[in-house]
């Protein structure tokens, strides 16, 4: 039996970042509070880790009702999704050391919309509304009207002639965004559209799907709380129904390789590699047996 890991998986650059941004500090500063606002990234094994060493988990939620103990001098990460400027305002109140982990992408649209209503533009967003992610971004905008798709910006009567920065969610579907491009060209005049989806989820969803077709049986190693490890699934069992999602080795069934000459592996963005190692040892010994 054979192991095959799909041609793109684990680790997103803006995950790596943060992981490798808060085991720096957590190196550097032993003698100060360090805390990570919400979730770093959608991983439990990563964020389990990051506890044990003493990084605590800091909700956003406590911020903002101002229920949490920070003094002057902790430190705080920002997650790779970013935030809400009015806790980045709160933070910033109490003096916290703030380190930024929000990835480049995030913080790229953040700041185009930012440079765009300044130059007196307003904003058309398209993206998912209830995630973090565009919560965050939207949160720096005045003027800013949101769409979770094409068809509900086709509806909305807003004004086609105001002038307006168009920008999206960072995971938006490249097949999308040249249906919303081509709609923006042909219907708002003055409007200028800005590409800054990140390649990351596509190129892993792509890699899944080529795996999914050339394998006996797929597994999914990913966060429960991870959406684009659920996308790898959700794209690899409509291709190959003996797909399983799993996020530790405990997770495999022994039960389910009757038969079985070819396993894929994927890994969603925020999977550690030391976790698809374990995985692909316990596969090996389940092979072996
Ligand atoms: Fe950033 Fe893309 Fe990963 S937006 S956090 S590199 S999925």
């Amino acid at each position: 039996m054979e192991v095959i890991r799909a041609g793109k998986m684990g680790f997103c650059f803006g995950v790596r970042e943060a992981v490798e941004l808060s085991e720096a500090l957590y190196i550097k500063e032993k003698n100060k509070r360090i805390f990570m606002l919400g979730m770093l990234v959608h991983n439990e094994h990563v964020i389990e880790d990051l506890r044990k060493k003493g990084i605590e988990i800091l909700e956003e939620e406590t911020v903002l009702k101002n229920e949490d103990d920070l003094a002057e001098g902790d430190i705080v990460i920002i997650r790779a999704h970013g935030t809400i400027k009015k806790i980045y305002d709160r933070l910033s109140e109490k003096k916290v050391e703030i380190h930024d982990a929000a990835c480049s992408f995030v913080t790229g649209i953040r700041n185009t919309l930012v440079e765009m209503e300044n130059k007196g533009y307003d904003t058309i967003f398209i993206g998912d509304k209830e995630h973090p992610e565009v919560k965050g971004i939207i949160s720096f905008g005045k003027r800013v009207s949101i769409f979770g798709n094409l068809n509900e910006l086709k509806d909305s009567g807003i004004d086609r002639n105001g002038r307006y920065a168009v920008l999206t969610q960072t995971t938006l579907n490249k097949n999308n965004f040249e249906k919303i491009r081509e709609y923006i060209y042909n219907n708002f005049p003055n409007a200028e559209i800005f590409n800054k989806i990140c390649g990351a989820t596509f190129v892993r969803q792509k890699a899944a799907e080529k795996l999914a077709g050339e394998v006996d049986l797929v597994l999914v190693i990913g966060g429960k709380k991870s959406s684009n490890t659920r996308k790898l699934y959700d794209i690899s069992k409509g291709i190959n129904p003996k797909t399983y999602l799993v996020h530790e080795p405990e997770d495999i069934g022994a039960d389910w390789f009757a038969g079985i000459k070819k396993v894929g592996i994927t890994a969603g963005a925020s999977t550690p590699e030391e976790i698809i190692i374990k995985i692909e040892n316990k596969l090996r010994g389940i092979i072996d047996v």
